[in-house]
């Protein structure tokens, strides 16, 4: 959380302080790497041919996974994070954000030469549901990157 102690100073870097927020076990990072290959797997981009894939793991131990899916109007594609995110909201295992269950950790999963990490779009819509979250980031060799979201994205847009 943060907020407005007082006019021209900025309270900041209370990351977690809602207690959500905590580090995946190595059980959980094995499991949630192996939900992004196998959601990898159902990737739809023939036009970039650039497969992702992103699992989530919620506070309340469930793992939800998403691809991306391109679309021939190609500003329609959906990233495979956001895939993931919307995919955990629609079936009831997200949110409402400080009250219902939230993002632990996600993972993402591709081909790249660097382990891949989330675009800016994904990294806010990461902040809406799982603040503080943790971010593996993999590609197929098996090279990894793991981050705070909120290393990734200071500052994000929103109320808190
Ligand atoms: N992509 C993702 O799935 N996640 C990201 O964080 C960045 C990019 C997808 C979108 C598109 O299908 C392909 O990668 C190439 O940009």
């Amino acid at each position: 959380m943060s907020g407005t102690a007082g006019e021209g100073t900025t309270v900041t870097g209370a990351q977690g302080d809602d207690g959500a927020t905590r580090t995946p076990t190595d059980t959980e990072r094995a499991a949630l790497l192996a939900a992004a290959h196998a959601a990898r797997q159902r990737a739809y981009a023939p036009y970039s041919h650039f497969r992702v894939g992103a699992a989530l793991l919620t506070s309340e131990g469930t793992i939800v996974g998403g691809c991306n899916v391109e679309n021939i109007s190609y500003g329609l594609t959906n990233c495979a994070e956001r895939t993931a995110i919307f995919a955990a909201r629609a079936t009831g295992q997200l949110g409402p954000p400080d009250e219902g269950p939230r993002i632990v950790a996600v993972a993402i999963v591709a081909d790249s030469a660097e382990p891949p990490t989330p675009c800016g779009a994904c990294r806010q819509v990461l902040a809406e549901f799982g603040r503080g979250c943790t971010v593996i980031c993999a590609n197929l060799r098996g090279d990894t990157l793991t981050i705070g979201l909120d290393e990734l994205l200071p500052h994000a847009f929103g109320p808190w």
